[in-house]
């Protein structure tokens, strides 16, 4: 469907709500929360984590929104509207959700080649974990065709079929099949989790907060978190918001986006660490793509019709990572159709092909001295320089980055009264939170975004 000026636009506010929340649900939810809100001293941090989402997260995401519909445009075409001297932080945003999007495509591929073996030889998996996956990344065996080439390259191509067929019929299309099908998987999940024999110390750990356990790092740490999962600070809020019709209350999608991607983070907590409690004891949680990769395999092997489930666990893990990777790809095609003339195919497969290759580094660094020259050895464990690289120009600079930087155009350059003007539509929606936005906007989430960033410079303090 198109809008005014022949311009891309949902074809519903459900449209909108699911390819929103599929954006910001993806494997960050369900393989980093867990290990992180488990480190963090389980409720503690749920609780910390929450209490961020509502001031920070839900603060910027409103920001986010509010350009993108006022302009009707991808992240560098609503500041060239706006301020075109802003114009960098659109494209630094494009930028960084491109990079983000190399590594998450090819985690994506990862997430489809263990959904194959799974359905085609389990006991393969089963048999030693941990050998699996480096045997996949090409640890020590031969050049890893399946899990450097062929699943990402699977992974790359549907990420690009749908944004090929446009903003309604193929986002929105598939968003409104893949997240309630996403949310029924986690339902399933959790309830066989919690009903382990043993689990209830899990989900005692997860429930009951122990303030003692959580540290300054880790409050930075559900800073950081909360950006990512919520897919703020590159303007891909700001596109998605830009398809939005002005007969959409902004703020309250805005809360009800927020509240599905925590309960997807916090529901999926609760289905993980009981299940490692139950079957592997509290040692076995760990964190980072490895986790998902070698630790639930061994959940489920311990687990009686394992593979049933772990099949179920690794399609929740693909949707997840399918509606996010192409929020991901739409935000750098919105630019170049809009701004380059390109026409969205070949904007989207042009791009295809260069995410492929640089992801392609990526995953081949991960067990692959020759690729990047030297390891990094930090306590006799080696780390992929590339990899690392990536992701903590993303992660930890460019993001908050973004996001600082968005919430002082809005909150500062282009102002509140023309935010709240947005989103108020000439009286035909209330925002009963006005005053409250301003003050969290201008202030406070810049406050706390500088927090992340300067902690990261300049204390090194890890926050992946
Ligand atoms: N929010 C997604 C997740 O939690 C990741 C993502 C980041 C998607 C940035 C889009 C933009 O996995």
């Amino acid at each position: 469907m198109s809008g005014p000026g022949n311009r891309a636009q949902w074809a519903s506010n459900l449209g909108f709500l699911l390819a929103a929340a599929g954006s910001a649900v993806g494997l960050g939810n369900i393989w980093k929360f867990p290990g992180k809100a488990y480190e963090g001293g389980g409720g503690a941090f749920i609780l910390i984590y929450i209490a961020i989402i509502a001031l920070v997260g839900a603060t910027v995401m409103l920001a986010e929104f509010i350009i993108g519909r006022a302009t009707q445009k991808n992240a560098v075409g609503a500041f060239c509207q706006l301020r075109p001297a802003w114009k960098w932080v659109g494209g630094m945003g494009i930028f960084t959700g491109f990079i983000i999007l190399c590594y998450y495509s090819h985690v994506g591929g990862w997430v489809l080649y263990y959904l194959c073996g799974y359905l085609t030889d389990a006991a393969a998996i089963s048999a030693d974990p941990t050998a699996y996956f480096y045997r996949m990344l090409g640890v020590g065996s031969g050049f890893p065709w399946g899990g450097a080439v062929l699943f990402p390259l699977l992974f790359a191509a549907l990420t690009v079929f749908v944004v090929v067929k446009g903003v309604a019929g193929g986002i929105e299309r598939l968003n409104k099949v893949a997240m309630p099908l996403l949310f029924l998987l986690l339902i399933l999940l959790m309830v066989r989790a919690v009903t382990l024999p043993g689990a209830m110390d899990g989900l005692r750990y997860m429930l009951q907060p122990d303030f003692s356990l959580l540290t300054w790092n880790d409050v930075l740490v559900a800073l950081g978190q909360a950006f990512f999962s919520l897919s703020l600070g590159m303007g891909i809020m700001c596109t998605y918001g830009s398809y939005l019709s002005r007969e959409e209350n902004l703020g309250r999608n805005v809360g009800i986006i927020c509240t599905l991607d925590t309960l997807v983070a916090v529901l999926a907590g609760f289905t993980v660490i009981p299940a490692v409690f139950a079957t592997l004891s509290a040692s076995g949680v760990g964190k980072g793509a490895g986790f998902v990769f070698t630790a639930m395999p061994g959940v489920f092997q311990a687990m009686p019709g394992g593979v049933f489930w772990a099949i179920l666990f690794y399609l929740l893990l693909f949707f997840a990572a399918l509606t996010s990777s192409i929020s991901l790809l739409e935000g750098t095609v919105a630019y170049l159709t809009e701004q380059r003339g390109f026409s969205r195919k070949r904007a989207s497969l042009v791009l295809g092909v260069i995410l492929f290759g640089i992801g392609l580094i990526y995953t081949l660094s991960q067990g692959h001295a020759d690729i990047h020259g030297i390891w990094l050895d930090k306590n006799g464990i080696s780390y992929p320089i590339f990899g690392d690289m990536l992701e903590f120009l993303t992660d930890r600079l460019l993001l908050p980055l973004g996001g600082l930087l968005f919430c002082i155009f809005v909150g500062w350059v282009w102002g509140t009264k023309n935010g709240i003007a947005e989103v108020r539509q000439g009286g035909r929606f209330r925002f009963p939170l006005a005053g409250l936005w301003s003050l969290l906007v201008r202030f406070v989430a810049p406050a706390a975004i500088a927090c992340i960033l300067i902690a990261g410079i300049v204390f090194g303090v890890t926050l992946s």
